[in-house]
C-alpha cells in the first residue's frame, strides 16, 4: 500500500478519523501539525519560528514543512506508506511529495464553514494518547479516555479569531490542491458534516 492524504479544512475531523483509520490500516498518523507543536514545546529553532504563523492561523512555510516532511518519512515505520494528516496544503507541497512517495487516495471530509467554529472551539485531546474529544459532539467517556487516562491538552489556537485565519487560508491556499488530485484521480470526497462512525465507515470504504 502507497500513502494516503487526509484533506479538509481546520476542524473537519482529519484527527479524529485518522486516529481510526491508523487502527485499522496499521499506517502511521503524519500529522503536520502536531509535529510543529512538538517543535514549538521542545523549543527548537523550527518551533521557534513556527510559532508565529500558527498563532495567528497562517501557513507555515513550504520549506519548513517540507524538511520535516523529508525526515519524517525516512522513519523506519514509514516503508510501507503513512497517513499524511494536514499535509500537503499547497501546490508546491504537493509537487515535493509527489517526488518522495506514491500517494495512492486524497480522502477530503467536507464540511460547511459555518460548522468549523464550534467544532474547533470545544475541542480537547488527550496528551497522553492523542484521542480528539469534544465538550458537545463527542465528550470524553465517564469511563475515562480508552487508553486508561485522560491528560486534558488544549491548543492555544482554537479560538474563534484564529479559526477564521485558518479557514481564509484554507480557502485561499489549500483548495486549489483538489482540482490538483481531481486530475490525477486520487481525490474522494466525503460528507464531514455527519455522525464520526458513519465518515469513518464511509473512509474505510474507499480504502479497501
Ligand atoms: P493543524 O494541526 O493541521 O490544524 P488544522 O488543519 O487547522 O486541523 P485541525 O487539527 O484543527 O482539525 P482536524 O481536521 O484534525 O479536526 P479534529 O479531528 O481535531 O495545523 C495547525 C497549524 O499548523 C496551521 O494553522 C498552520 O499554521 C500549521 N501547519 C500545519 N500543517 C501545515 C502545512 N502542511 N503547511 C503549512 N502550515 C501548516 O476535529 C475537530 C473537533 O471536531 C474535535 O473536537 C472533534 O471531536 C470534533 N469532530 C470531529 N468530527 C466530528 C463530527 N463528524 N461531528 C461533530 N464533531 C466532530
Amino acid at each position: 500500500m502507497g500513502s494516503i492524504v487526509l484533506f479538509g479544512p481546520p476542524g473537519a475531523g482529519k484527527g479524529t478519523q485518522a486516529h481510526r483509520i491508523m487502527e485499522q490500516t496499521g499506517l502511521p498518523q503524519v500529522s503536520t501539525g502536531d509535529m510543529l507543536r512538538a517543535a514549538v514545546k521542545e523549543g527548537t529553532p523550527i518551533g521557534l519560528d513556527a510559532k508565529s504563523y500558527m498563532d495567528r492561523g497562517a501557513l507555515v512555510p513550504d520549506e519548513v514543512i517540507l524538511g520535516l516532511i523529508r525526515e519524517r518519512i525516512q522513519q523506519p515505520d514509514a516503508a510501507e506508506g503513512v497517513m499524511f494528516d494536514g499535509f500537503p496544503r499547497t501546490i508546491p507541497q504537493a509537487e515535493a511529495l509527489s517526488e518522495l512517495t506514491e500517494i495512492t487516495h486524497v480522502l477530503a471530509i467536507e464540511v460547511p464553514d459555518e460548522r468549523i467554529v464550534d467544532r474547533i472551539c470545544g475541542r480537547s485531546s488527550c496528551g497522553a494518547c492523542g484521542a480528539v474529544y469534544h465538550d458537545t459532539f463527542n465528550p470524553v467517556p465517564t469511563t475515562g479516555c480508552a487508553c486508561g487516562q485522560f491528560v486534558e491538552k488544549r491548543r492555544v489556537d482554537d479560538n474563534a479569531e484564529t479559526v477564521q485565519n485558518r479557514l481564509a487560508a484554507y480557502h485561499e491556499q489549500t483548495t486549489p490542491l483538489a482540482k490538483w488530485y481531481e486530475s490525477r484521480g486520487l481525490f474522494h470526497r466525503v460528507d464531514g458534516d455527519r455522525d464520526i462512525d458513519e465518515i469513518s465507515s464511509d473512509l474505510l470504504k474507499l480504502l479497501e
